[in-house]
């Protein structure tokens, strides 16, 4: 069992480690789950529902939503995966066993094994976006073009499904690649070298932005909040966020955490890379709404914004054809180290149960979800107007790209989330979470247990039938 190999690969990396050593553990695991939690979306998809829903207002009840449920279950999910050291479903087998719970519990690993697979499919055509992109601002396609011919450029992209589905294979290849191979050291170098050029362009571009007519109309946007402009089901995309940008309720973190060393404070990981997330994210909204009013764009020009606003500055700047080129390559960076950690609990899971090796792996789980990702890819073109759901009333007018987006981020994490701080908070041996939990005694982890026993959960559920009813 792969169950043997983690408790083994645990104990010699939790003993005989120089202080460099034990150092290096806990930045490789912030690099991993900063890379997983840093992705589309901060860069894509906060910008365009912030816009969606209004600006300043949302942005606060996801800045809460972070701070009150995302980091809680963060620290819940990390402790779980630490305590079981397996996939999402064995560790969850192996706890209920050994704390005498019903096998129930499991349902958190299988639905979020499910939910990686539904993400995946849609994220992995966004992520052929950012390589068309990357092709477009290579060849100076933006250079001196008007907001109408960029606007045209991404619609021409979407209404292609062959071309969407050229980039979406060629997405995918790349991540069963990196997956097959697994995780190796080289690749945590390259996301130590590139998150911080990741960090550079996003300043680069907030300068940019600073420098246009409208930064103060797009700052405003952003952080002068007007509440007349919030509706319930503005509040469920704003917790759906926060689970989505931390990859949260989906057992990915567990299965990252199931690799941490011992000697590593899981709040204070936890808190760095939610810190990291959001200034990620804020960046990416300061770069983008003044651009957006300096060119007489739409804010709630939806999943398309990033791509139609972007590009004009780029084709404005002095070296806009580098920076251009090196943006998107880097949204796509950030796009594939958070489809890896997505592949995760799938491949980990496959390997331990079935005896598949994990190339084997890689290549069944990869497959499917391309196969899935063709719907996304109809999505946008010859499925534009077929929606599938139309008889339940959430699902109204929502085509499969819509759907599966709704369905993972506003029901299937937060649902997840609920089931995962129940467990930690409730049902599980208080010496089994304490025991995880040892290096962060101290008044901030009593706080924080409270917040994930009372808080997160009542906040949750209170959106969530909120919303059902
Ligand atoms: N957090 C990633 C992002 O913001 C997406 C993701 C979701 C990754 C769930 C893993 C699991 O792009």
């Amino acid at each position: 069992m792969t169950d043997t190999t983690h408790n083994a690969s645990a104990a010699s990396a939790d003993s005989g480690r120089s202080d460099n050593a034990m150092w290096s553990g806990r930045m490789a695991f912030i690099l991993a789950a900063s890379g997983s939690a840093v992705g589309l979306g901060n860069i894509w998809k906060f910008p365009y529902i912030t816009g969606e829903n209004g600006g300043a207002a949302f942005v606060l009840v996801y800045l809460l939503c972070i701070a009150l449920v995302g980091l809680p279950i963060m620290v819940a999910e990390v402790a779980l995966g630490r305590a079981g050291r397996s996939s999402p479903i064995n560790t969850m087998k192996a706890l209920t066993r050994r704390d005498s719970q019903s096998s129930k519990w499991v349902f958190i690993g299988w639905m979020g094994m499910a939910a990686s697979f539904l993400i995946l499919s849609f994220y992995s055509v966004i992520g052929g976006w950012s390589l068309a992109y990357v092709g477009n601002a290579a060849s100076g396609t933006f250079n001196g073009a008007s907001s109408e011919e960029i606007g045209a450029l991404f619609g021409g992209l979407l209404s292609s499904p062959g071309t969407l589905m050229i980039w979406h294979s060629i997405f995918m290849v790349l991540v069963i690649m990196i997956v097959a191979r697994g995780i190796s050291s080289g690749m945590e170098k390259a996301i130590n070298i590139l998150m911080p050029i990741l960090f550079f362009l996003l300043l680069v571009m907030v300068g940019y932005a600073m420098s246009t007519s409208e930064f103060g109309k797009g700052f405003d946007f952003l952080f002068k909040p007007d509440f007349s402009k919030l509706t319930t089901d503005s509040v469920l995309t704003a917790l759906g966020h926060a689970f989505f940008t931390l990859s949260l309720g989906m057992g990915v973190m567990m299965a990252y955490g199931s690799f941490l060393p011992k000697n590593v404070s899981i709040v204070k990981t936890a808190v760095t890379v939610s810190i990291v997330d959001t200034i990620v994210a804020l960046a990416a909204g300061l770069a983008i709404f003044p651009l957006v009013f300096a060119n007489g764009l739409e804010p709630t020009a939806g999943p398309g914004l990033i791509f139609q606003t972007l590009p004009l500055a780029f084709g404005k700047m002095g070296g806009g054809t580098v920076f251009g080129t090196l943006f998107f390559a880097l949204l796509l960076i950030a796009a594939v180290t958070s489809a890896i950690s997505m592949m995760e609990p799938v491949v980990e899971w496959l390997e331990e149960q079935k005896g598949i090796s994990r190339r084997a792996g890689a290549l069944i789980g990869g497959i499917s979800i391309w196969l899935l990702g063709i719907a996304t890819v109809l999505s946008f073109n010859e499925w534009a107007d077929f929606h599938p759901l139309n008889f339940l009333p959430a699902f109204e007018g929502k085509t499969f790209f819509d759907i599966f987006d709704y369905l993972t981020a506003n029901i299937m994490m937060p649902l997840g989330g609920l089931m995962i701080v129940a467990y930690v908070g409730w049902v599980m041996k208080r010496e089994t979470i304490e025991n995880e939990l040892v290096l962060d005694r101290g008044a901030l982890l009593n706080l924080l247990m409270f917040v994930m026993r009372y808080v997160a959960p009542a906040l949750v559920l209170v959106v969530f039938l909120y919303n059902l009813l």
